[in-house]
């Protein structure tokens, strides 16, 4: 096992089966080993700095239905909003004052919002706090619109592949969307030169440590600027209910494994892991991560943009969830920093 790790942290890539049988056979005390190489390369890239994203969940309106997902259109229960630009504007004045340089928008798929609201947003944000970034996560779009976005001013784009195998992508959503779509965006995005992340969750219904290698082999190929992986965890208003949710440990080594490939990739401690664990965003830092993410939306709108199940920070004002992250990243060793956390390839 050890080997098999010193190889990746010298190589930054492994073959298929190789994963698999890190995947399948890593016991504890290579997992820490595993985890002291890549908090090495993490500090390498980045020191001890973390890199802070405020996030806007502007809309829970979703024109899809991802079987795992608690803002699918299928969930007639969602008490739905939207968020105004003037509302947006509010957040990022409030993510401004305390230390944000990166609002991330992101929403469901709703066409509610045109190409012309959207770039509206994205210059009037602009205009207002040059020196930030802006990361949208809005889903599959025309490349005719993702350009628009980004002759905007938009800096990154998120878009999860959410599993690099055909059959499994299956599983997880409906007939309209697709795997190849998904990529087709994704090339599309980073040729038009966004910042790109893409990602998966970790757990999923259906998932298997080869499904898990093929979303590495993916990764690497596609070379991504930033990667989101997160525990799946149910939503009890989606077909998978009463699947279990994703285990914090393999979270854990698969955060670290990517950040063994891709050593300056930016790499979040994601909600999902700190929902699933107490101690999941530390956790996930000291496996190799680098960005925290706390949440900028209005507290009136948080509980309502509800992925899964028990999420964190849905009652908490935004100063408090920047607060208690500075605390308990100090408390491990790494700071916040005001900065835009740019990738730094
Ligand atoms: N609509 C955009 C999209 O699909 O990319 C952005 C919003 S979507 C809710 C953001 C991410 O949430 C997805 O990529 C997915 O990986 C994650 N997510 C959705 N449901 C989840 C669940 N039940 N558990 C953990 N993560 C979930
Ligand atoms: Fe569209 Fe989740 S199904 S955001």
């Amino acid at each position: 096992m050890k080997q098999l790790i010193d190889k990746l942290y010298e190589k930054q890539q492994l073959a298929k089966d190789e994963y698999i049988h890190i995947l399948n056979n890593i016991d504890a005390a290579s997992s820490e080993y595993l985890f002291e190489k890549a908090r090495e390369v993490s500090r390498r890239s980045f020191g001890t700095s973390i890199y802070t994203r405020g996030l806007i969940e502007f809309t829970n309106y979703c024109r899809n239905n991802c079987y795992y997902c608690g803002i699918g259109s299928g969930n007639k229960k969602a008490d739905r909003y939207r968020l105004s630009r003037e509302d947006i504007l509010d957040c990022c004045k409030t993510g401004y004052e305390l230390g944000f340089r990166t609002f991330v928008l992101q929403g469901g798929e709703d066409n509610h919002y045109s190409d012309k609201d959207i770039v509206e947003i994205i210059t009037s944000i602009k205009q207002d706090y040059p020196d930030c970034a802006i990361t949208l996560s809005t889903g599959e779009k025309s490349s005719s619109s993702y350009q628009k976005y980004f002759e905007a001013g938009a800096d990154r784009y998120l878009l999860r592949h959410e599993t690099a195998n055909d059959e499994h992508y299956s599983r997880l959503h409906p007939e309209s969307l697709s795997l190849a779509d998904r990529k087709r965006c994704l090339y599309s995005l980073k040729e038009i030169g966004f910042q790109v992340g893409t990602g998966f969750m970790v757990g999923s219904p259906y998932q298997t440590t080869a499904t898990l290698a093929e979303d590495l082999l993916f990764i690497k190929e596609f070379n991504p600027h930033m990667v989101g992986i997160g525990p799946f965890i149910p939503h009890s208003e989606t077909r998978f209910a009463s699947e279990a949710a994703g285990s914090l440990e393999l979270t854990l080594v698969l955060i670290a494994l990517i950040r063994l490939m891709l050593p300056k990739s930016l790499i979040p401690a994601t909600t999902a892991l700190g929902t699933i664990n107490p101690q999941g965003r530390e956790k996930g830092i000291l496996a190799g991560a680098n960005v925290v993410m706390p949440n900028l939306s209005p507290v009136s709108v948080r509980k309502k943009y509800s992925l899964y199940d028990n999420k964190i920070c849905t009652g908490e004002e935004a100063a408090e969830c920047r607060f208690c992250l500075a605390g308990r990243m100090e408390k491990i060793g790494y700071q916040l920093v005001v900065d835009r956390g740019d990738y730094k390839g």
